[in-house]
This record gives structure tokens, C-alpha cells and sequence, in this order.
């Protein structure tokens, strides 16, 4: 048996696609182990609690309860339109969750390993009240720049425990804090340093959660301060002014969800986390492997219950290159960007499992979202899926499956790489190897011409045929995990019961298969949509530059007087081979002459820019790019990835210093 979980949503903001790194793969993970027959439970559910919340709803003139509401039903809503199927949803402000979250913790205190503690804390004195993580600002210990409460958000990004943060400010009213004295509780982290030196080395998941993980267990452990002075999260027992901190009831939810999963399956959750009778496995990103791979298991520990198996991390997400910034407006939504362009969700899924390795961070953008719904789902999926569908329904109807064995061994080897890749989390792997079967039926479908071998022979272009099937057959399982939507429909049309399909069933070849009316799985996207799509994010992008750049992140002019700016010309351009994009420059900085490879191939021609003025960078170190040197830099502006060149207002020499 296994559990499978993801990390759970911040009930605090919209979807954006980022977030769907976590769900996507963890629920094609869960489909194709359904299709292997494994019996597998997979839950998630929405986290109410923490300081943004509260401040959020603050803010907004709402109770903290209101606000999760609004983004728990958003949440259900994108996970239900992207075909994400959890056995139970949850959120952690249920009764049952505090129930399961202070059973927990009141097993840590009896056993010692949750201790009080009278430690300073920010207090504003206007307010009257404690001001936990997010109600206060103030200066990092450890690097000095600006930070909130509980993390140096702009600068080292380390994590500040209460108490530490210099200079506190309060974020309500920008009163200075005081420090007062309080009671407050700790997890002994520190005591479980060699439990999780062995645990890790067991652990099983994703490289590079466990790189994080060995590093973090060779280092200092720091006991955790675990309580917090707000009225919204779970109370703690036996202080009731005092609540617990986010990160300890939140994993708590993997738990909670779990007994309400069970109590609809009619299952027994504690056979799970209790008796460790399943494999646990949890999703998440890579921005929450200390979490899981520290913390969480130490509590379960301390508390005497299961422990999980494997934690599989996901690289981050970036928009088209940038990190992500939802007030810079480099963020892709999921309603409002993706859904209600009437996008099918297939192609979403495919674009994120299939773009790279999971553990790699995954750069989106519009444009390779595209090309590859385009030139893969479509130009080698979709199409030969139809034309197969199309050709038999039209001329035969019933096809006897007299199936070459060629084909079938194809379809035996895309299954177990399949089945290989999926156990290594490698989802890209996975999909690949669909692809490569519809690619290898696309070929034997053109090469043999059945169209053409049916005038004179209909027994040899129903046996071609029933061969094709044989792979669109396959195709609607192998591909189902990632496409349940568009598989389905191709499932239903040749005969496949996907209910109750396994993997296996790939192979098992009946005497007849009949085929439907076949409908288009998919439609490709044109040029219009790509501008609409571009367009929603070239406004946002341009409402968040107006937003004004932090004082924290000025530099002084000895900072720009570094860099050695120069008007060039263009000598000669020429595309680089084998690059859409590279185009090698030669250009006059003034006393030399640079070798420059630019990605601007597909916005300029290489004629029109020779003799053109361009702004170059000069002192930038060398580089190279495809294999060739590039000694320098062009300016251009980033319109929504793609690059306009910029350029002195009337014709100057070139060695010209821009300052
Ligand atoms: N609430 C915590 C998780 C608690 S788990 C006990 C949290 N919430 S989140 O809303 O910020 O993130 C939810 C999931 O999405 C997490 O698995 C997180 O790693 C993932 N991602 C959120 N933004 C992401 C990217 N930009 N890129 C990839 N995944 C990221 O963290
Ligand atoms: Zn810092």
C-alpha cells in the first residue's frame, strides 16, 4: 500500500503554475500506480493557518476564516478543471486536524521533547500585543538587510527564529517594538541529530532533496520555538493564549487528511501512520525540503508514529526566465491566465512533466509552451492517433486485430520505461517514452500506406491496421496518467475500459476491437491565441514595474560606474547553425573588435543588422554559447522574453562610453 500526499496550498492567494509542480506529477505519480494495480491513497488539503493569513484577512476587513473559504474553494475548483483527484481535500482549520495536531503535540511535551522557554520577544507597545513572524520588520542578525520576522526574505534568506530579528518595527502601525518577556515552547530538534543522520541515509526520493537533507544533518540542529501569539491556529495544550507555530500542524494535515480518507474508504489510517504498513510518499517543492526532511520527521518520531519513505522534490518554477514575483507580475494564474483562455488542462500537464528532468528548475513560457503543444501533442500524438482512428472507423468499423510482433514488442518496451522511469520519479523520461511509441506508429502508419494497400488488398491494410491500433490502444493507457482527459475520449472510441485497465492490459490484444466516430483529440494553438496569451502577461509585467523598486535593492552609482558600457556597430552578423535563436556578431567597440553571440536570431535578420549601432556591455566576462566564444554583451530590451535592441538616438562613434 501507499500514501502518497502533496505539499499542502497556502489558503493566502490564487493558483499559479508553480504550485502545480507539487499536484501535476504527484497525480500522474498516482495514476500510473493505479494502472500497475497498486492500492494507493493520495491526499491533500488547503493550510489555513500562519501569520500571512491572518495579516491578509486583517487587511482585507475579513476574518482569517472567510479568507481561507474564498481560496480553498479556488483551489478545489483548479485541482477538479486539471483532473488533480485527491481521495480526500482537506484544511487544517478543522476541528479534526486540531484534534490530530494537539494529540500530537501533547505526546511531544509528555516525552520531553517539546520544553518552555522565557525568551525576548517583539512587542508593540501601541498595539498591546506580541507581534509574531510577519507583524514585525526589521534588520537581519545575520546579514543586516531588511527582514520580516521569520525569514530574511530579501537578503541571505535564512530563517529567524522569535526573538532574533534586530531593530523590530511594527508592521501594523510602524511602531518600534519592544522586547518583553514571554514563555514560550520548543521542540528539542537538537536531540534527534543522530536519528536523522541514519534516517536520511535510508530516505528515499529525489537527489536533490536529499542533497539538502545530509547537508543540513552535518550541520548545527537548532531546537524549533513552536508557539506563536496569535488567536487563528491550533491552541496549544496547556497554554490556550498561545497557538502552534504553522509548520508543525501543517505536515500534521498529511496525518488528519489521511484518517478522513480512511473513514470514507472504509480503511484503518492507523495501519498507515502507526503500524508503517504503507509506503509514505510526499510531494513537494524544493523551497520545503528542510521541512520535510528535517523537521517533520524528527516530530514523527518524537511522537511515535510512522515515518515517511520518500520525499520526491520538484525544481522551482520561473516565468520566462525570472524568478517568481507576483508583484512584479512574473506569475502565470491559473484560473484567470490558463483556464479561462479555454486552454485544454492535457496540455498543461504534458508541458510540466514533460519539459524537464522533476528535480530541474522549469523556465516557462508561452512560446515553448506552444512549440511543444504544437509540434509534439499534436504534430506526433494527436495526428496519429486520429488518422488511425479515422481510417479504421471509416473502412472497416471492426477490425481484426491480427497484430504484428514487431509492433507489440515496441509497445512492451515503451511500457517498462515507463514503468522504470515513474519508479525514479522521472516523469520527462516517462512521457518520452509515449511519445517515442506514437512517433514509431506515425512511421509504420506513413511508410506502410494502408490507404494505398486497401484499393488492391483489404486483408493487408486491415492487418497495417490493426497493428496502428494496437498502439493508439496502448497510447490511451500509457498516456493516460499525464492526458486523462484527451485519453479518455481516445480510450472510449477503440474499446478501452480505462476504469479498470491496467498497465498489463497493453498487451493483451482481443480477437476484434471496435471503433467509434472519432473526434480531434486535440486543437492547435494559432498565432491569435499566442498574443492574447502574451498579451495578459505583457500587462502585468508592466503594472508591476510601476510598483517602485525597494530601498533595500538600490545600488550606489560606484556600483554602476563598474560597468563598462559602450555605443558598438555591427560589422557582420551571421545565424549561428543549429540555434533558432544565436546570431554571432562581429562589432567595433571603438579600440577593438568583439565576437558577440546574441540570442536574437528570431526577431532580427542577419543583413539588417550589419552597420547598425547597438549598446554593448564590454566588460562582462567572456562566455560561450553552442561551443563559440562571446566576448561581450548587447543591450536590449526584455519585451516579455523576446528582445528589442537598443540604440543612440542620432549616429555616434563607436567606443562611445554610456554613462
Ligand atoms: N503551506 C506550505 C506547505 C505545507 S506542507 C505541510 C507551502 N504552501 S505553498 O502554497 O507555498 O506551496 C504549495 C506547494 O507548491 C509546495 O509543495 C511548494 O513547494 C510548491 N510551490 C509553490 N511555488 C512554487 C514554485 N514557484 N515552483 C515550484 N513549486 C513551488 O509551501
Ligand atoms: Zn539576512
Amino acid at each position: 500500500m501507499k500514501l502518497v500526499t502533496c505539499g499542502l496550498p497556502y489558503a493566502n492567494g490564487k493558483a499559479h503554475i508553480g504550485h502545480l509542480r507539487t499536484y501535476i506529477p504527484a497525480d500522474v505519480y498516482v495514476r500510473y500506480l493505479r494502472l500497475k494495480g497498486e492500492d494507493v491513497i493520495f491526499v491533500c488539503g488547503s493550510d489555513s493557518h500562519g501569520t500571512p493569513i491572518v495579516v491578509n484577512a486583517e487587511q482585507q476587513g475579513l476574518e482569517p476564516k472567510d479568507l481561507v473559504d474564498i481560496y480553498h474553494e479556488h483551489f478545489q475548483k483548479i485541482f477538479k478543471e486539471l483532473d488533480i483527484e485527491f481521495d480526500y481535500y482537506g484544511r487544517t482549520d478543522s476541528e479534526y486536524h486540531h484534534e490530530r495536531t494537539r494529540e500530537i503535540v501533547q505526546r511531544l511535551l509528555d516525552s520531553g521533547y517539546i520544553y518552555p522557554k522565557e525568551i525576548e520577544l517583539a512587542y508593540c507597545p501601541k498595539c498591546e500585543r506580541f507581534l509574531p513572524d510577519r507583524y514585525v520588520e526589521g534588520t537581519c542578525p545575520y546579514c543586516g538587510a531588511i527582514a520580516r520576522g521569520d525569514e530574511c526574505d530579501q537578503g541571505c534568506g535564512k530563517h529567524l527564529e522569535p526573538g532574533e530579528i534586530l531593530e523590530p518595527r511594527c508592521k501594523i502601525c510602524g511602531t518600534p517594538a519592544e522586547f518583553r518577556k514571554q514563555k514560550h515552547y520548543y521542540f528539542r530538534l537538537s536531540s534527534f541529530k543522530n536519528f536523522l543522520d541514519g534516517y536520511i541515509s535510508r530516505l528515499k526520493g529525489t537527489e536533490n532533496a536529499l542533497n539538502y537533507a545530509r547537508e543540513w544533518v552535518r550541520g548545527e540542529l537548532r531546537d524549533w520555538c513552536i508557539t506563536r501569539n496569535l488567536e487563528w491556529g491550533v491552541k496549544f495544550p496547556g497554554d490556550e493564549e498561545l497557538v502552534v507555530y504553522v509548520w508543525v500542524d501543517a505536515p500534521i494535515g498529511y496525518i488528519s487528511f489521511t484518517e478522513k480518507a480512511c473513514e470514507r474508504l472504509g480503511r484503518n489510517w492507523e495501519d498507515i501512520w502507526i503500524e508503517g504498513r504503507a509506503e509514505i510518499v510526499h510531494f513537494i517543492g524544493l523551497d520545503i525540503v528542510y521541512h520535510h526532511c528535517i523537521f517533520w520527521p524528527a516530530m514523527l518520531k518524537g511522537a511515535d508514529y510512522a515515518l515517511p519513505d520518500a520525499v520526491v522534490a520538484s525544481g522551482m518554477v520561473k516565468v520566462e526566465g525570472r524568478k517568481f514575483s507576483k508583484s512584479r507580475g512574473y506569475v502565470v494564474w491559473v484560473e484567470e491566465d490558463y483556464l479561462r483562455s479555454g486552454l485544454n488542462p492535457d496540455y498543461l500537464r504534458y508541458y510540466l512533466v514533460n519539459y524537464t528532468s522533476h528535480q530541474r528548475d522549469l523556465n516557462f513560457s508561452w512560446h515553448v509552451f506552444r512549440d511543444k503543444v504544437n509540434n509534439e501533442l499534436i504534430a506526433t500524438l494527436g495526428n496519429f492517433i486520429y488518422r488511425v482512428m479515422h481510417f479504421a472507423w471509416k473502412n472497416f468499423g471492426r477490425v481484426r486485430m491480427d497484430v504484428d510482433e514487431d509492433v507489440l514488442e515496441r509497445i512492451r518496451k515503451a511500457k517498462e520505461t515507463i514503468e522504470d522511469a515513474i519508479a525514479r520519479w522521472e516523469f520527462k523520461e516517462a512521457s518520452d517514452a509515449f511519445m517515442e511509441l506514437a512517433g514509431f506508429g506515425n512511421t509504420f502508419f506513413q511508410s506502410l500506406k494502408p490507404w494505398e494497400v486497401i484499393k488492391s488488398n483489404r486483408d493487408e491494410a486491415e492487418r497495417i491496421i490493426a497493428s496502428a491500433l494496437a498502439v493508439v490502444r496502448a497510447l490511451s493507457v500509457l498516456a493516460y496518467p499525464v492526458l486523462p482527459r484527451s485519453m479518455r475520449a481516445v480510450a472510449d472510441t477503440v474499446g478501452i475500459d480505462l476504469e479498470n485497465a491496467t498497465l498489463e492490459a497493453v498487451l493483451q490484444i482481443p480477437d476484434y476491437v471496435e471503433v467509434g466516430k472519432p473526434d480531434v483529440p486535440f486543437e492547435r494553438i494559432d498565432d491569435e491565441k499566442m498574443e492574447e496569451l502574451e498579451g495578459i502577461m505583457m500587462e502585468r509585467i508592466k503594472d508591476g514595474a510601476g510598483e517602485g523598486i525597494k530601498m533595500s535593492e538600490r545600488i550606489g552609482i560606484e556600483d554602476f560606474q563598474k560597468l563598462d558600457i559602450r555605443i558598438g556597430k555591427v560589422l557582420k552578423a551571421e545565424k549561428v547553425k543549429g540555434s533558432k535563436k544565436l546570431m554571432k556578431l562581429e562589432i567595433d567597440i571603438g579600440n577593438e573588435i568583439r565576437q558577440v553571440v546574441a540570442g536574437i536570431a528570431e526577431e532580427y535578420e542577419a543583413e539588417h543588422l550589419v552597420g547598425q549601432h547597438v549598446v554593448v556591455l564590454a566588460n562582462i566576462r567572456p562566455a560561450k554559447l553552442m561551443g563559440i566564444e562571446s566576448d561581450g554583451m548587447i543591450l536590449a530590451a526584455d519585451v516579455g522574453g523576446k528582445p528589442v535592441l537598443l540604440k543612440p538616438e542620432r549616429d555616434v562613434e563607436p567606443g562611445v562610453r554610456v554613462r
